[in-house]
């Protein structure tokens, strides 16, 4: 098909023009934000143009850099192509490349990581600076001039609003049948004007299909046909279905204890396999009629909307592997009944999960024994990717779920340890733990008891007596006096556990 079609408006069909051209609007310390979210609706020529054009203009000594605002991570083209040049000064929110980790590692490049809900309010409050330039990837523009959004929605409606000048990527391999899935919602006011988001259910449809634009602040169109991101999955290891089986065992008994309704509460689930897991155990066991409210939709919600486990699923986007692509394709009819996609500020929005009482499943790179979560940086000091969404859900969520596997690097590090080298849910966020082990059910324990439940049932054996130990003498410590038995520690030895086992020689990379 030609990518031309999709393209209806007249006044932007005069705005047609190459990649390379629609990048050479973009100057030197703009902030740009582009669309994009978990390898979903980024756009895919111009970010590599303007990496060449950064390329060229820095041979010589320049520096030229820019500011790149997202939904959350997106992909090589994108964040990976202008990383390798050195063309971001500044990265927000969620990353999950590596040359962009690398850099930001390497003090080459900042990164503020902020809470996904929260990114376009900060930039409507003007807490950002100011957004020059938006670039957007849609599926279609209607005769009329509206903007029929494509695999992601993430911050795009913020971005068309508040960029002085719009650049439109028209990808034509994206589904036309996109139009009318999405759900914008245009209701949105600054304090002290909010209103109540008028959304009781997950699937209901409390805005509008298409993206607004300005007209006269579009300054390119640019026509492709490539491909998002394939996202696939590595087939569930072991641990992660014996995380699954975990969860699943618990949701029934909570089903049994009268504290969950037979078809659950509206799920949330991280990204990641471990995350695919747990949607394949739901899909094979026990529970019906469940529904999604989360960020991403991934294979695995997939597979439940079609094997009828699921009844609906709203999310800010798409993010499937080719395969999902496939199927998802092959029955759009029956998809586009069964998935709502929406901006990452209602998809995300903590009115919205506290109302719906959502159970939020996410990843986590340790935990600490009394039940605080690092979801973020490896040793304390190096980020792996962002908080993403994780503290949206978990903090207002229904019940809030942390899985990982007992330990890291096979074996070498434990992801249990007595103090979090960095917090991103606090104890008070945090109330079940998961790994291979078992899982901690932390509601209504005192922090002590916390501390006990999480090394008996999630710690791995091996590490299991030196956390012991370690509570033993920091309550005898506080017994003598070095510090107070609320939340017992011993202050140096805590921060030095990971390098304890790094000297040791136990750490991998
Ligand atoms: N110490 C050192 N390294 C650790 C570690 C630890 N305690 N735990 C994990 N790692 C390393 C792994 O070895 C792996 O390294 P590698 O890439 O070199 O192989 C890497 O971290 C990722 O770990 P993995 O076990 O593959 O986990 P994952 O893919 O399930 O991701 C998070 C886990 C925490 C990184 C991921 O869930 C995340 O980014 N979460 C934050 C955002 C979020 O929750 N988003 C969803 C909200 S809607």
């Amino acid at each position: 098909m030609s990518a031309a079609s999709r393209v209806l408006y007249p006044a932007f069909r005069q705005k047609i023009m190459p990649a390379e051209a629609a990048a050479a609007l973009i100057r030197h310390g703009n902030n740009v934000g582009m669309s994009g979210f978990t390898g979903a609706g980024y756009p895919k020529a111009v970010p590599p143009a303007l990496a060449r054009h950064i390329e060229r203009s820095n041979q010589d000594g320049g520096t030229f850099r820019i500011g790149v605002w997202t939904g959350a991570s997106t992909a090589p083209e994108l964040d990976g192509a202008l990383a390798k040049v050195g063309g971001i000064e500044l990265r927000l929110p969620y990353q999950s490349d590596p040359t962009c980790r690398a850099r930001i590692n390497a003090g080459q490049m900042d990164y503020i990581d902020i809470h996904l809900s929260h990114v376009a309010q900060f930039v409507w409050f003007g807490f950002l600076g100011k957004l020059d330039v938006a670039v957007v990837e849609v599926a279609g523009i209607t005769e009329d001039g509206r903007l029929i959004p494509s695999s992601s929605v993430g911050n795009n409606k913020t971005w068309l609003d508040q960029a002085d000048k719009v650049i439109l990527e028209v990808n034509s391999w994206q589904p036309a049948a996109f139009e009318g899935m999405h759900d914008v919602y245009y209701g949105t006011e600054r304090p002290p004007h909010r209103k109540p988001i008028p959304m009781v259910h997950p699937g209901d449809r409390i805005g509008e299909p298409y993206l607004r634009v300005d007209p006269a602040k579009v300054v390119a169109v640019v026509e492709t046909v490539l491909p998002d991101r394939d996202t696939t999955f590595a087939a569930p290891d072991d641990n992660s279905r014996r995380i699954a089986e975990h969860i699943l065992e618990f949701l029934g008994h909570e089903v049994g204890k009268g504290r969950l309704p037979p078809e659950l509460l509206p799920l949330q689930s991280g990204v990641g396999n471990i995350a695919n897991a747990v949607l394949s155990g739901l899909n094979q066991g026990p529970f019906d009629s469940l529904t999604g409210y989360t960020e991403v939709l991934q294979d695995g919600m997939l597979e439940m909307l079609k094997s009828g486990k699921l009844v609906m699923a709203s999310a800010t986007a798409l993010s499937l592997s080719q395969a999902g692509m496939r199927e998802f394709l092959g029955n759009l009819d029956f998809y586009r009944q069964r998935i709502v996609l929406r901006p990452q500020e209602i998809s995300n929005h903590p009115e919205v999960i506290r109302r719906l009482g959502i159970i939020a499943m996410n990843g986590m790179i340790e935990a600490d024994i009394y039940g605080n979560v690092n979801s973020t940086h490896i040793m304390g000091t190096r980020i792996m990717n962002g908080i993403g969404g994780s503290g949206d859900f978990a903090r207002n969520a229904y019940l809030s779920i942390f899985m990982t596997p007992s330990t890291a690097k096979d074996g070498a590090i434990s992801c249990i340890v007595p103090m979090a080298s960095h917090v991103d849910h606090t104890e008070h966020d945090v109330q079940i733990l998961v790994t291979e082990q078992g899982l901690a059910d932390l509601r209504g324990l005192a922090p002590r008891q916390r501390s006990r439940e999480i090394i008996e049932r999630c710690a791995h054996p091996d590490y299991r007596a030196a956390l012991h130990d370690y509570v033993a003498r920091a309550e005898q410590a506080a017994r003598a006096g070095h510090g107070g038995l609320h939340t017992p520690h011993i202050l140096d030895e805590a921060l030095s556990w990971h390098g304890r086992f790094e000297r040791q020689g136990r750490m991998g990379n």
